[in-house]
């Protein structure tokens, strides 16, 4: 495909303040109530909305700030929608003298796609992963949580053309 893929969060999403607020307060009377609201949302949407952050700033009373630095400390929490396909990338020590960095560039090259990003169709994200446990088979991988060892660029390809069903 020619056309270049969007960062995850440049897709547009709806964004329901309403249901947003009522899970916050469901939950807002715990004690340390940000991280069970977190999950919360993220279980409900699929994906934590920045436009959460002054929302739970105020129901909590803590700190813009202190909102943002949790949900960027805890990398399982996605501020945009993600694909409905999951690749995990090992770039882990093991990994990187198995070529993962080769395979992070072929992405890139021929599938306009990186890290961090989903495709505009949102039918494939891929995230970065340090060590999956898998280093006897690295370059290790993950897609939508099934171990995947001694990727190559051949395999690659099949995993983003079988997720978009378009050739690159
Ligand atoms: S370093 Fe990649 S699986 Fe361990």
């Amino acid at each position: 495909m020619a056309g270049a893929h969007t960062k995850a969060s440049e897709v547009p999403a709806e964004f329901d303040e309403t249901r947003a607020r009522m899970v916050i307060a469901r939950l807002a009377h715990l004690e340390g109530a940000l991280l069970p609201i977190l999950h919360e949302l993220s279980h409900e949407f699929g994906y934590v909305d920045i436009r959460n952050v002054p929302l739970l700033a105020e129901a909590l009373n803590i700190s813009r700030a202190d909102v943002h630095g949790t949900i960027s400390f805890y990398h399982d929490f996605k501020t945009a929608p993600q694909g409905r396909h999951v690749l995990k990338l090992c770039r882990a020590e093991a990994c990187q003298s198995m070529g993962c960095e080769s395979l992070v560039a072929h992405l890139a090259a021929t599938h306009h796609l990186a890290p961090g990003e989903t495709t505009p169709d949102r039918a494939l994200s891929v995230e970065t992963v340090y060590c999956l446990g898998n280093c006897a088979l690295s370059p290790a991988a993950m897609l939508d949580g099934e171990l995947i060892g001694r990727l190559d660029h051949d395999q690659l390809d099949q995993i983003v053309l079988d997720a978009t069903g378009m050739r690159s």
